[in-house]
C-alpha cells in the first residue's frame, strides 16, 4: 500500500443547508459547491474546498453527508451524533483493484466491491475496526485529477 493524498473528511450532518452556512459563515469557506443526490448510496453530499499548501482550491475537502429517506447507516450514526459528526476519511489511490487487493491480502475487511463514489470514480470503505477505529475510504484517482 502506498499512502495517497487524504482526499476528504466525511462528515454526517442532519441539513447539509445548515452545514453549508456553518461552513461558509463560522469557518470562511469560499468555495462550496452544489449539494447533490447519490441516490446508489442513500445520501445526498456536498462538497467543501480548503486550500492545499499552494493556496489554490486544490486542497482536502470536507464530504458533507446528509441520509436520504431509507438510509439506514447514516441514519443511524446521526442518531448516535445527533449534531452530525465525522464519519470516514478517503485517501487517494493509483490504482483501485490493486488497492483492494493490497488490504485483503492484510487480512482487512473490505465492504462491498469497488463502485462509483461522490467524485465519479472509484471507490470502496474498508471496516473501521481494521482500520484503528476509522471508516476508511479509497478512491481511485486518474493522474489528470489535480
Ligand atoms: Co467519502
Amino acid at each position: 500500500m502506498k499512502l495517497g493524498r487524504l482526499n476528504h473528511i466525511g462528515v454526517a450532518t442532519p441539513s447539509i443547508a445548515d452545514s453549508i452556512a456553518f461552513y461558509r459563515d463560522v469557518m470562511g469557506a469560499t468555495k462550496i459547491h452544489e449539494p447533490f443526490d447519490l441516490p446508489d448510496q442513500g445520501v445526498k453530499v456536498c462538497f467543501v474546498d480548503t486550500p492545499g499548501a499552494d493556496g489554490e482550491m486544490n486542497g482536502t475537502q470536507i464530504e458533507l453527508i446528509e441520509p436520504l429517506p431509507g438510509n439506514a447507516s447514516i441514519a443511524a450514526f446521526l442518531e448516535k451524533n445527533p449534531a452530525g459528526g465525522q464519519h470516514h476519511v478517503c485517501y487517494e489511490v493509483p490504482d483501485i483493484h490493486a488497492a483492494k487487493a493490497e488490504f485483503l491480502r492484510q487480512g482487512k475487511r473490505v465492504l462491498g466491491e469497488p463502485r462509483i463514489g461522490a467524485h465519479g470514480t472509484l471507490i470502496f470503505f474498508v471496516h473501521p475496526k481494521d482500520m484503528q477505529g476509522v471508516l476508511t475510504e479509497i478512491m481511485e484517482v486518474g493522474v489528470t485529477a489535480h
